[in-house]
């Protein structure tokens, strides 16, 4: 039986795309496709060894930002995944494709939302003196890490942590969850209720 399709977007290091592509075999998804913006991102590489396709989507390369945007609509269209998942990926998606994939896009964010949303949500945990913090994987909404939450991880903030050592160990964090939460959706559902998801049993 062929396997439920996701396409993974990533900017950077791709650690979390690792870990998709680890657990793939002994989960319920497939990566389909991975999409970069970042010609120099780790990830590419990482997929390119794992023998799964890419795509790198530079908005310089086309005459326009409305372009650049109707390129990534189609190119996701065209793989027609059943989840996207944002693994560390630097831009705001256009509404165009938010809208399009309507609760089918999954970010995974280094903060306890509602708490610290945006970029730099590890320093401002620790800027806060928060005794904890940790991961949100979330739904994609039109805004910035507002949309519904799926499942929330708890990381300790240890007294001498620098930005690199807290972040490295969120992560670590979000590379247990992610692929369990990617493979419990794509296989059972799961409804919005209230600003959460509660995945289908
Ligand atoms: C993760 O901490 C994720 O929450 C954030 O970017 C980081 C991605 O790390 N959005 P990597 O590139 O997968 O190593």
């Amino acid at each position: 039986m062929t396997k439920p399709k996701i396409v993974v977007l990533a900017s950077g290091e791709g650690s979390l795309l690792q870990a998709l592509i680890d657990q793939e075999s002994l989960l319920n998804y497939q990566i389909d496709l991975v999409i970069s913006d970042n010609p120099q991102a780790k990830a590419l590489e990482r997929a390119a060894e794992a023998d799964i396709e890419t795509r790198l989507i530079l908005e310089k390369e086309f005459s326009d930002r409305a372009s650049w945007q109707q390129a990534l609509l189609e190119t996701l269209i065209d793989h027609e995944p059943k989840l996207i998942v944002l693994a560390g990926f630097m831009r705001i998606l256009p509404e165009s494709v938010v809208k399009r994939f309507t609760n089918q896009i999954l970010n995974s964010h280094p903060s306890l939302l509602p708490k610290y949303r945006g970029l730099a949500a590890v320093a401002q945990a620790l800027a806060a003196g928060d005794s904890e913090t940790g991961a949100t994987l979330h739904l994609v909404d039109q805004g910035v890490d507002t949309g519904p939450i799926v499942e929330q991880v708890v990381v300790r903030v240890l007294p001498q942590d620098t930005n690199q050592e807290l972040h490295q160990r969120i992560k670590l964090a979000e590379q247990a969850l992610l692929p369990k939460i990617v493979h419990s959706l794509v296989t059972h559902g799961y409804q919005v209720h209230d600003g959460r998801v509660v995945i289908n049993h």
